[in-house]
């Protein structure tokens, strides 16, 4: 596995690739892989002909109070992770590399990115797409895996590709879980015993809401009453960001299902913000 961190040389590499008609799969990360990294990289793995994971905790997207600096780190680790999971190369760049001290050009979804996530984190999705348009100009991937669990930041990226007609398959995978359904994240490591053992709720709240949902309920706010109940009783240490039933393409607002709607959630358990969801079709 070959380790670059310049991107210049990223872009040389890549070209070259692609001149020999390879076809190339990138899986941008921000490090600190788990099972759910691995997944992407197994399908990146089995679907193109060279392996790209660009592993780079992204400042531009980290709000002036959020976990920049705390964000788990651990490239040797995860550097070995990477050649045992048969990727061809690793770009870790450093931020002084991606960003110029002047950078002032940055992609933006709006419309997407002001529900959900982007209403507690303002600048985060202009930083997520700006990085990752970045990556797709350095990499030129035929296809970039990214994990549902993270929806609107997949719903975003999509409509970025389609509206900047990049030549990149967006492919989103579903999110992989623990044994007890707690949805996979780096930041999971900050969870304190106690609060580990109650997140799994957030999960079985929203497995809950699908089978509401079976069962006839169709109103947005109905669902998302009963959800807040649910946690409360089980997540005493949480504090719900957001509670949303959205529509799974343009992320917004529902009143009532009608066929496919996605549910999502971020709560706050201690200091931790979890993020989760579940698409739900009538
Ligand atoms: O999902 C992530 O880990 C990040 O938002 C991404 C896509 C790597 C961009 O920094």
């Amino acid at each position: 596995m070959e380790i670059l961190t310049d991107p210049k040389l990223l872009q040389e590499r890549c070209f070259s690739w692609r001149c020999k008609s390879l076809s190339i799969a990138l899986v941008p990360t921000m490090g600190s892989f788990h099972d759910g990294h691995f997944s992407l990289m197994d399908y990146g793995r089995a679907e193109a002909d060279k392996l790209i994971v660009s592993l780079f905790v992204n400042p531009t997207q980290f709000g002036p109070q959020e976990d920049l600096d705390a964000y788990p780190r651990n490239f040797e680790r995860d550097a070995q992770a990477a050649r045992e999971h048969g990727v061809d190369l690793l770009f870790a760049p450093r931020p002084e590399a991606m960003y110029h001290p002047d950078h002032a050009t940055w992609v933006e979804v709006p419309d997407l990115a002001r529900n959900l996530c982007g209403k507690s984190r303002p600048i985060h999705f202009r930083g997520v797409a700006t990085v990752v348009a970045k990556l797709f100009i350095l990499a030129q991937p035929t296809l970039a895996v990214f994990g549902e669990k993270d929806f609107q930041q997949l719903a975003i990226l999509r409509r970025m590709v389609r509206d900047l007609g990049l030549p990149v398959e967006v492919v989103g995978r579903p999110t992989v879980r623990e044994a007890d359904g707690l949805a996979m994240s780096s930041r999971n490591v900050y969870l304190e015993a106690e609060e580990r053992s109650s997140a799994p709720a957030i999960r079985q709240g929203l497995k809950a809401a699908r089978e509401w949902v079976a069962e006839g309920e169709r109103s947005a706010a109905e669902i998302k009453r009963r959800l807040e109940l649910f946690w409360a009783d089980r997540l005493s240490k949480g504090r719900i960001d957001y509670v949303e039933v959205v529509d799974p393409e343009s992320m917004a607002p529902l009143e009532t299902i009608a066929d496919r709607a996605l549910v999502a959630a971020a709560v706050r358990i201690g200091s931790t913000r979890l993020i989760d969801n579940i698409l739900i079709t009538v």
